[in-house]
């Protein structure tokens, strides 16, 4: 198959004979810090993949338009394929991260309601945030776009914090990014995985996402595990 795309933890390839579909592959590198840190863990992918198989089908039957299609193998998803908005597009219910350096703020205090901040995907700017007026600037949506956006965000926010929620787990925060799909409608598109959400164990406040990579708090095949296992209803 005719690679498409490739990124730092997938692989898209072309579909022979269907335009408007593709295969994401999940590849088990981990990169972290604008992959100045890197590493081969076995397995990831497999891991990614289901977990995001799992939260795009909740999002469908919620009625949330995603990319998602169909799981074709352990490291394989059909989607449609999608105009990409260069947005990133970060939904926050707790204090963490990027949040709690820029702002100085302390970790795990829950914001009084979501938050959603907007990043312009430019590995080579490093995916800096930005305002409105910035989406605007750059032509990157129109207003009756990132209103729908935000909405959708806002949206998922409220669908996946009570799914993970109802399986023991904390939804900290998370990236979505976004595209038309071929019938022009808005959908969720990428990855939901641990990779691209913090998520914590409700009662013991363990870490079980990316972090563990970022700053080496633990094995992260043992965290992901337990996040597929508690989505899986274990
Ligand atoms: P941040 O606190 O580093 O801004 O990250 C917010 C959320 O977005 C967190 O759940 C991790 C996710 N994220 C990605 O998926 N990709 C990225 O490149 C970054 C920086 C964050
Ligand atoms: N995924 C980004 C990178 O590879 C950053 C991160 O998730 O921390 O640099």
């Amino acid at each position: 198959m005719k690679v498409l795309y490739e990124g730092k933890a997938k692989i898209v390839y072309e579909v022979e004979g269907e335009q408007d579909k593709c295969v994401v592959y999940f590849k088990d590198s981990a990169t972290a810090f604008d992959a100045t840190k890197r590493a081969h863990i076995e397995g990831k992918g497999i891991l990614n993949n289901a977990i995001s198989s799992i939260l795009f089908q909740l999002l469908e039957g919620k009625g949330i338009r995603t990319h998602f299609i169909k799981k074709l193998s352990d490291r394989e998803m059909l989607v449609w394929r999608a105009r990409r908005y260069e947005l990133e597009v970060v939904v926050r219910n707790i204090t963490a991260g990027s949040l709690c350096k820029r702002l100085g703020l302390k970790e795990g205090e829950k914001l009084k309601k979501p938050l959603v901040e907007l990043f312009y995907k430019r590995d080579e700017l490093h995916d800096p945030l930005i305002c409105l007026e910035h989406v605007f600037l750059l032509n990157l949506a129109d207003k009756k776009e990132v209103k729908e956006i935000l909405r959708m965000a806002l949206d998922v926010n409220r669908i996946i914090r009570g799914f993970f929620k109802s399986h023991g787990l904390l939804l900290v925060d998370f990236k979505l990014e976004f595209g038309r799909l071929p019938d022009g409608s808005l959908a969720v598109i990428d990855e939901i995985s641990p990779d691209t959400c913090r998520l914590w164990d409700a009662k013991t406040g363990e870490k079980l996402d990316k972090d563990r990579f970022r700053f080496d708090l633990g094995d992260l095949m043992e965290g992901y595990r337990k996040v597929l296992q508690k989505v899986q209803g274990g």
